[in-house]
């Protein structure tokens, strides 16, 4: 019996467009500094007009199952991550099985907001450890640029575009250790997209509304997550029966510098054993832990054997990790 799931392959993409902080001041009251200290951004990616969250996953998916040695045929399970998806439904994940020729096996999409990664790797492992699938494609895509106000200069500076992938594969050794995931539901009104299609307000209201963008207590999140991760970091630590000092690399979801590094004290990692893209990239919510997974994989920094700690926080709020040998 299959005992385990483990990475096969890794793939990232991200768009063209790149908008840096001296593109934002010119939009907003804004300055580099400002961005830089507070969040540790430099830039992100903004897809094209013509770029949907779809083609996004598409490009990160081909190069986690190119990678991973394997053919699109072999995928018997497809979960997509995402809080963008590109229409009510069919699922994004549907129409990226579409897109990768993929005919019969289940997909569907997660929803846990900057958590959705962790959620769709988590649910994948179950699958591949009781055996009702051999090779899950788990992405995570997103376009939030759609989903922000542009002139709020509170939000606009700190999220990004972009989509991470693995190929999950069953291994008769490790593999994802162990997978830790939570929500509390209580703390809907400090970070959330407040309407959605399905409430029927859009009809009652004309033209652009704050209500349909990303609207965030920055502060009290930022307590929130600094708070949360700490905690699941010693959750997931003794779970697996491992120390501090057994985990080879942080991977944390890249949504502001100052809360990685908190969550890297805690666990006492120097800053080199940190897989850090928030400068390059902003916060892609579900994209961002298989983005930094990728870099670190592509760069050659992580390696065959080395132990992971995956861990991420979003709306919801939902928070959750994982932890694997690579
Ligand atoms: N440029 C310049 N000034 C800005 C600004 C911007 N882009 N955005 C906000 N400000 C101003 C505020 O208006 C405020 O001004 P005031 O003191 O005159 O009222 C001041 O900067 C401080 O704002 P505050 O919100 O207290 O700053 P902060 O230190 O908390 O940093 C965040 C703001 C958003 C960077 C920080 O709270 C954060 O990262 N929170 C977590 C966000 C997050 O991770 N969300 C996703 C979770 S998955």
């Amino acid at each position: 019996m299959t005992q385990y799931s483990s990475i096969a392959g890794t793939g990232a993409y991200l768009p063209e467009k790149i908008l840096t902080n001296a593109d934002l001041e010119k939009m907003v009251d804004t300055t580099d500094q400002w961005i830089f200290e507070r969040t540790g951004i430099r830039k992100r990616h903004i897809a094209a007009d013509d770029e949907f969250t779809v083609d996004l996953a598409e490009q990160a998916a081909r190069e986690a199952i190119e990678r991973s040695g394997l053919a699109t045929g072999d995928i018997d399970l497809v979960i997509v991550a995402t809080t963008t998806p590109d229409r009510v439904f069919p699922s994004t994940a549907c129409l990226l099985q579409k897109r990768l020729d993929i005919h019969g096996p289940a997909a569907f999409d997660v929803q846990a907001v900057c958590s959705g990664f962790v959620y769709a790797l988590s649910i994948a492992d179950k699958f591949i450890k009781t055996g009702s699938a051999r090779h899950a494609l788990v992405v995570g895509a997103e376009t939030l640029s759609r989903i922000i106000d542009w002139s709020d200069r509170s939000t606009c500076v700190l999220f990004g575009d972009g989509a991470g992938a693995v190929v999950l594969s069953a291994s008769e050794s490790p593999g994802i250790l162990s997978t830790h995931l939570h929500a509390d539901g209580q703390y809907d009104d400090l970070l959330t997209v407040p309407d959605g299609i399905a409430s029927g307000r859009h009809k009652i209201k004309s033209g652009q509304d704050a209500n349909m963008y990303i609207q965030m207590k920055g502060n009290e999140v930022f307590r929130m997550a600094v708070m949360t991760l700490g905690r699941i970091v010693d959750e997931t630590l003794e779970a697996a029966n491992l120390d501090k000092s057994d985990i080879d690399w942080l991977v944390p979801h890249q949504a502001n510098i100052r809360i990685i590094n908190a969550t890297a004290k805690k666990l006492n990692m120097p800053l080199d054993r940190v897989v850090t893209t928030v400068d390059q990239h902003g916060n892609t919510s579900a994209a961002s832990v298989p983005l930094a997974l990728h870099a670190a994989v592509s760069e050659g920094a992580i390696k065959k054997g080395d132990t992971l700690l995956l861990e991420a926080f979003g709306g919801g709020f939902t928070w959750g990790s994982a932890i694997i040998r690579y």
